[in-house]
């Protein structure tokens, strides 16, 4: 994840961002996880799946649910090109808001230890004196051994010096992020307040979650933490699905809209019948947290670019291939297609191309006097495994960078040492379904209403 810092205003890009904005290199500076990325995964599911048991709702036991929900909103308007969820943890329930991110399993929140926080503003960290049922995890609790630990990047499952006779020792974590973000400090259970299909607040108890005390980085701008909804046991969505069935959705609305509409991240069975059209889901061994799909086509205005199917597909060492990743702004196309697409629109256009195009992209165009810029630019189509053609409108890929200037929102990475991304602006005002027990994504245009 990057910080893509967006001023409502004019929706101006500052010069000065966009450097955080591109990739540093081709190094993979835009992604997460890279320290857990190349190292194999150990098994840790069964020593959850023991634990997870225990994980249930303490006020509506014996109801079925079909699904909880938290409210999602764009982070633009506080200059963050992420999309925030809210979480109500402990007891009472504090309220802060997390990135939504698809990309990484952790969930993270800032915490203070002081005791009388009168100098640092609620509602922007976690007080774990303040709540009653914080509860840090022991280095010998299995939970831990699924968290990287300090010092240790990517030695999932190893917890040394571990004692598991001392009662205070407890599990440390220090958890990375591609773009050098970091944060470490103590990996507890709280309890989470969150509305059901019922429109009920329900609590639900002993979710695992890191209480961050030293973190590094710009990845975290206006934002409290990181709710990790990737498909490693540690993740919110991982968490929760056992309990509601493998499966959440969520819509991501128009970050241009002002005030910022209100969506949600519905996990569980929420979404009944509403016409998607779906996308196998595939693993990587090599990088077990993210979701990969097959990206087979891309069209410009109909026409199908002739790309070697090569260019998508996941190579021996776990690199290339195509993945949804909600905590990524922008979308990243594989070199070789990524040329023909701006080769394709360059003569497709119909504004002028700026000879200098705003520093970062490569493909801006003067939009001057137009009043519906949308209905002339060129539209791109997305065909994926197993028939399901993604159409997002020009708005998910063109975004105002200047003053009567529009921007290519898609970067080139190598696949050779990176992957393609769908991120999150082009995710934008589809309902995505991420369900785990089929295998499969789905998504539709129709379905931002709910629930
Ligand atoms: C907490 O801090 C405030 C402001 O510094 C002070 O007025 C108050 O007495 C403190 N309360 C306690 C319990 O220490
Ligand atoms: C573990 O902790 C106990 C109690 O503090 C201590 O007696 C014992 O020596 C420790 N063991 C190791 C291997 O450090
Ligand atoms: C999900 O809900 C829909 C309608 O609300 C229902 O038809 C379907 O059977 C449910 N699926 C599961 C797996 O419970
Ligand atoms: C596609 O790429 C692969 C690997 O680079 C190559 O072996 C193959 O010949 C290419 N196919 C075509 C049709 O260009
Ligand atoms: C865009 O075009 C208008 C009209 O031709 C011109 O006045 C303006 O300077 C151009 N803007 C940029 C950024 O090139």
């Amino acid at each position: 994840m990057f910080p893509l810092i967006i001023f409502l205003s004019l929706l101006l890009l500052s010069p000065a961002n966009l450097a955080a904005v591109r990739p540093v290199n081709n190094n993979n500076k835009y992604l997460k996880l890279p320290l857990l990325r190349k190292s194999p995964f150990p098994s840790p599911t069964q020593a959850l799946s023991l634990d997870t048991h225990r994980l249930h709702f303490l006020s509506l036991r014996r109801k079925t649910i079909p699904f909880v929900k938290s409210p999602v909103i764009s982070g633009a308007s506080s200059g963050s090109g992420q999309y925030f969820v809210n979480l109500k943890i402990g007891q009472p329930p504090q309220s802060l808001l997390l990135i939504a991110d698809t990309g990484s399993d952790l969930v993270w929140i800032k915490c203070s230890a002081c005791r009388n926080c009168s100098h640092h503003s609620p509602t922007t960290v976690f007080f774990p004196r303040h709540s009653s049922t914080f509860a840090p995890t022991h280095c010998y609790d299995p939970i831990c051994k699924l968290v990287p630990k300090p010092g240790q990047p990517g030695q999932v499952g190893q917890a040394p010096k571990c004692n598991h006779t001392r009662i205070h020792s407890t599990c440390h974590y220090e958890y990375g992020y591609a773009d050098g973000s970091l944060t470490s400090g103590l990996f507890a259970r709280e309890t989470t307040s969150l509305k059901t299909s019922f429109n009920k607040e329900a609590k639900l108890n002993r979710i695992a979650f890191g209480c961050g005390f030293r973190i590094s980085g710009q990845s975290f701008n206006k934002a409290h933490g990181v709710m990790g909804l990737g498909r490693g046991p540690i993740s919110f969505a991982s968490q929760l699905g056992r309990r509601f069935g493998n499966k959440f959705s969520y819509c991501l609305m128009d970050y241009t809209l002002s005030p910022s509409p209100t969506s949600y991240l519905i996990i569980g069975n929420g979404t009944g019948e509403v016409n998607s059209v779906y996308t196998p889901l595939l693993t990587n061994p090599l990088s077990p947290s993210f979701y990969y799909v097959r990206l087979k086509s891309v069209y410009v205005n109909g026409l199908i670019l002739r790309i070697n199917s090569s260019v998508w597909e996941i190579d021996g060492l776990g690199n290339g291939g195509t993945v949804i990743d909600s905590g990524t702004t922008l979308a990243f196309l594989a070199e070789p297609a990524y040329r023909l697409v701006i080769a394709v629109m360059r003569k497709r256009i119909r504004f002028p191309i700026l000879d200098d195009p705003t520093p970062g992209f490569e493909l801006c165009v003067n939009v001057s006097g137009i009043t519906k810029p949308e209905k002339l630019l060129p539209r791109l189509k997305f065909g994926f495994h197993g028939g399901a053609v993604f159409v997002p409108p020009p708005r998910n890929y063109f975004i105002d960078t200047e003053e009567e200037v529009q921007c290519l929102a898609i970067q080139s990475v190598d696949p050779r040492v990176g992957f393609s991304v769908i991120g999150n602006l082009m995710q934008q005002g589809f309902l995505f379904e991420f369900d785990k027990d089929r295998s499969r994504l789905g998504f539709t245009r129709r379905g931002c209403g709910l629930p």
